[in-house]
Formats: structure tokens, sequence, C-alpha cells
């Protein structure tokens, strides 16, 4: 039987690309360098294949996994969460799944902290009143934001991620509260029941994975118990916050606002929060810093490869090391 292919589901850049030319793996790269494959071509581009280097754009599920078949060894995100990849399908067949942590930590957490900043002194509304050409002049009232030292920043989900945003918090003189589970040390970061923290933060920022157990973990009963002048920022999944109770409660000003890198049926958008003022959004980019990404895809060429060479990859997410398929 011969060995099969590599699939990867983008370009991932120059320095990753030539490891995988190395490697004596025979590639099939999806060729648009922006967009996902459709899924029509995802399950014939992975057909035979041995690997797969996926973004998180990509379901990653039971029917891809026969649609391969039984060469297949590995499934490497390019992301640190899995979301998108059934853990427990991958797991009955052998297939071992990796992903790439650490290395987009700091980048994910100096997103949350530019949201967190835009929010709280009205950068992106203060840009369009400028670039509106209104007649204007300095005042003492004009785009009053809030003092960052005297807030309250809550993280729910304290691992790597909220780790780093905690330091960045503190730097600029936030209190620090944190709640949930996560593998981070308390570095002086108060830790509280979801409850308490919720009804404690003035930002309240996500930094926990998507599961069954925290798909909508922000809900409209949660979002009420907050501080009617708190924020929200997300820069972990959108599922985690119910989109449209979010919505409600920006509308109701119930909360000032929200800062969101990520949505709960991306790439749409619930359309009411591209027409509010209170809300700055971006296009899931938490982890696009020029090194970081490269990092990524280093990593998770580097877990790919391991695999296929029958070596333990550094990132194992299922702690299948073997195919099963013999
Ligand atoms: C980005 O969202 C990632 O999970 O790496």
């Amino acid at each position: 039987m011969a060995a099969g292919h590599l699939y990867v589901t983008r370009d991932l850049g120059p320095e990753p690309m030539e490891l995988l030319r190395n490697s004596g793996w025979k590639l099939v790269v999806h060729p648009d360098r922006d967009l996902p494959p459709a899924r029509a071509a995802l399950l014939d581009g992975v057909r035979g294949a041995a690997g797969i280097i996926t973004l998180l754009t990509e379901a990653m599920d039971a029917e891809l996994f026969d649609c391969a078949g039984p060469k297949l060894q590995v499934v490497s995100a390019v992301s640190v969460g899995t979301d998108n990849i059934d853990i427990e399908a991958a797991s009955r067949r052998g297939i071992t799944v990796t992903n790439t942590p650490d290395v987009l930590t700091d980048a994910t957490a100096d997103l949350a902290m530019g949201l967190l900043l835009a929010l709280n002194r009205r950068i992106v509304e203060a840009d369009a009143f400028l670039r509106r050409g209104e007649a204007w002049s300095w005042g003492p009232r004009l785009f009053l934001g809030r003092d960052l030292a005297e807030e309250v920043l809550g993280i729910v989900g304290y691992g790597r991620i909220g780790e780093a945003l905690a330091k960045r918090a503190r730097a600029f003189g936030m209190r620090v509260v944190a709640a949930g589970s996560g593998s981070a040390q308390n570095g002086g970061v108060e830790r509280m029941p979801l409850d308490q923290l919720l009804a404690t933060a003035d930002v309240l920022s996500l930094h926990a994975p998507l599961t069954e157990q925290t798909r909508h973990l922000l809900g409209a009963q949660q979002i009420a118990s907050m501080k009617p002048d708190a924020v929200i920022i997300n820069t972990a999944r959108g599922p985690l916050i119910d989109e449209n109770a979010l919505v409600e409660a920006l509308k109701a000003k119930r909360i000032r606002g929200a800062g969101l890198d990520v949505f709960e049926h991306e790439p749409k958008i619930h359309p009411d929060l591209l027409e509010l003022d209170n809300v700055v959004v971006t296009p899931h980019i938490g982890s696009a810093g020029e090194q970081t990404r490269t990092r990524m895809a280093l990593l998770a060429v580097k877990n790919a490869l391991a695999v296929l060479n029958g070596q333990d990859p550094a990132h194992p997410v299922n702690g299948h090391q073997k195919h099963c398929f013999a």
C-alpha cells in the first residue's frame, strides 16, 4: 500500500512550505491562499491522505476521516483551538490530533488588550467621528472614556492567554480577577466563582476553549447579572456567547459595549452588531502577527511530520500516537 500524501488546506507561507517540500512526503495543497476549500474539494483532497494540516475553518469530522481512509495518521491544526475537529471520532480511528499552543499566546493577549483599550477609550468611535469631517474642537467632555486603572478586569478561563492578558492589564493598573479552569498560576490574580466575577468585572474577557460545557457560557441571564457599564471582550470562540442575547443587551444599553474578534456563526456576523457604536469588531485576527503565524505553521508542520515519521509530536491533543489500522 502506497504511503499516502499530506493534504494542506492552505498555503502556509514560504518557510513552512519549504519544510514540507523537503520532507519527502507528497504534498497536495489547496490552491486558494485566502479561502478554505469547499467541502467537496476538501473531501476529494483528503482521499488516501496519511496526514492533514488544517486551519480552524475546516470541519474535521467522522465523514471526512472515513473519506480519507485508513492511511490517515494525523490531523495537525494550525491553531490552539481544536473545536473544528471531532477528537473522539479521530481517537476512535487511531488518528493523532495536534495543535499549536504557546506560540500565539502573546499575539492573542495583545489583541484582547487592544480591544479593551479601543472600547474603554472609544478609539474606533473617535476615529469614525473625525473621518465624517464634522466640525470639532477640544472639549472637556469630547469622547469621554474610562480610566483603566480604576477598572476591574474579569478573565473567564485562566490559561496561558488569560494569564498573558492579566500581565498586560496589571501593567495598566487594572485589578484582575479570574474564574474557570486553566493552567495558569495565580500571578497576583484573585480567583472567584463565575457568578461573583460577572457582578464584579468592568471588563469581561473570555479565554475558555469551546466545548459543550462552555457553549453559551454568556447567555441573557449571565449578561443581565453584569454591571450596566461593563464591556465584554471575546477573542476566544464566538459560540461562548449567545450572540442574540448580546445584541439585545447592547441595544438596550444593559451593558456598555463589546469587543469581538470571533462570532457565533463565523464568518457571518449578526447584522445589528455592525450598526452599533458601542461595538468594535475584528475578523478573527487574534493570532495574526506575522511572526506568530509563521511560528504556528512551522509547529503544525513539525507536529504532522513527527507523527508521520513515527515520532512523538510536541503537541498531541488526544494522546494517540499510533495509527491503529494496520
Ligand atoms: C485561533 O483562534 C486559534 O485557536 O489558534
